[in-house]
């Protein structure tokens, strides 16, 4: 028998939390073929919440609405970070990667100098549900090469903390867990939070980086401001702040909690495209029109 004594992660403290800024209800769109879905975090939030350029939640039992999928598409200058909570979508591209992404399954695609991609629903009915987030790249890693990985549920590190909640630990570390993947300039956190009715979750954040939570079941509160279901908070940045707590409502809550460092270099975007200059997508359009984007 192990007589080393059993420690819990302690819980990492928060003395000065951050408060909520605005709240973001998001916009109902479709992309791809024809999926619809609810466009979180918007390209006018871009400079705002740099690092990150998007936020698409999906979530529907209508085959109708996702079946079409997302056909052959070019990215270049990003990664695309997908998250599936139910259902399955098959990914195919241009670099040869090939993979099925599950309930609680994770998809990580560096696009880099270019990649063409599908994204199709492997099911004819059911629910599919998840979210796709676009993490932008340093300028100087924009033109590097395509990178895919795909993480099953079952390899995504899991805490627990004494309080009740449970986070899966896609990006960065919490409660002393590092997280599937890290990545140094934007050093990203990407927590999905399960929270039990009332319970209280932690986590340190340097006041520098951006930050946001969006609720996708119940309800949390945050320095007594209320975030209801399917609300994305925008975290203030306020100097000497270390850290963000929420408590979950009385249902509980399912939410995810994003945050990273800030590149602060300038944005451009033509659709699947995010460079820094215009001359930059013009390149990436030439690119992709004579076949030497991916
Ligand atoms: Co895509």
């Amino acid at each position: 028998m192990n007589t080393s004594l059993l420690t819990l992660p302690a819980s990492p403290v928060v003395v000065r939390p951050r408060t909520v800024e605005r709240l973001v209800v998001g916009t109902p769109t479709s992309d791809g073929a024809g999926v619809k879905l609810t466009r979180v975090l918007t390209p006018d939030l871009q400079r705002r919440l740099d690092p990150f350029l998007m936020l698409d939640a999906f979530g529907t039992d209508n085959p109708d609405d996702y079946i079409a999928g997302f056909p052959d598409h070019p990215h270049r200058g990003f990664e695309t970070v997908t998250l599936m909570l139910e259902g399955r979508m098959r990914h195919r591209d241009s670099a040869g990667h090939e993979g099925l992404l599950g309930p609680g399954g994770v998809q990580w695609m560096t696009a880099g100098r270019g990649v063409i991609h599908s994204e199709l629903p492997e099911q004819h009915e059911g629910r599919m549900e998840g979210f796709q987030l676009w993490l932008n790249l340093p300028a100087r890693d924009k033109m590097r090469p395509a990178w895919y990985r795909d993480i099953p549920a079952a390899e995504i590190p899991e805490a627990t903390t004494p309080d009740g909640a449970t986070v899966r630990v896609i990006a960065g570390a919490s409660h002393g867990v590092a997280g599937a993947m890290q990545r140094e300039t934007t050093e990203p956190l990407i927590l999905d939070l399960r929270l039990s009715p009332g319970a209280p979750f932690a986590q340190p954040l340097p006041a520098a980086h951006n930050a946001f939570v969006y609720v996708y079941r119940g309800g949390v509160a945050i320095e007594g401001t209320a975030v209801p279901v399917q609300r994305m908070a925008i975290l203030a940045n306020t100097p000497g702040s270390d850290g963000v707590v929420l408590a979950a409502g009385a249902d509980g809550a399912r939410a995810l909690l994003i945050a990273g460092r800030p590149l602060n270099e300038p944005i451009a975007q033509y659709g699947p495209f995010v460079m820094n200059t215009h001359e930059e997508i013009f390149q990436a359009v030439r690119d992709f029109q004579s076949g030497r984007l991916a």
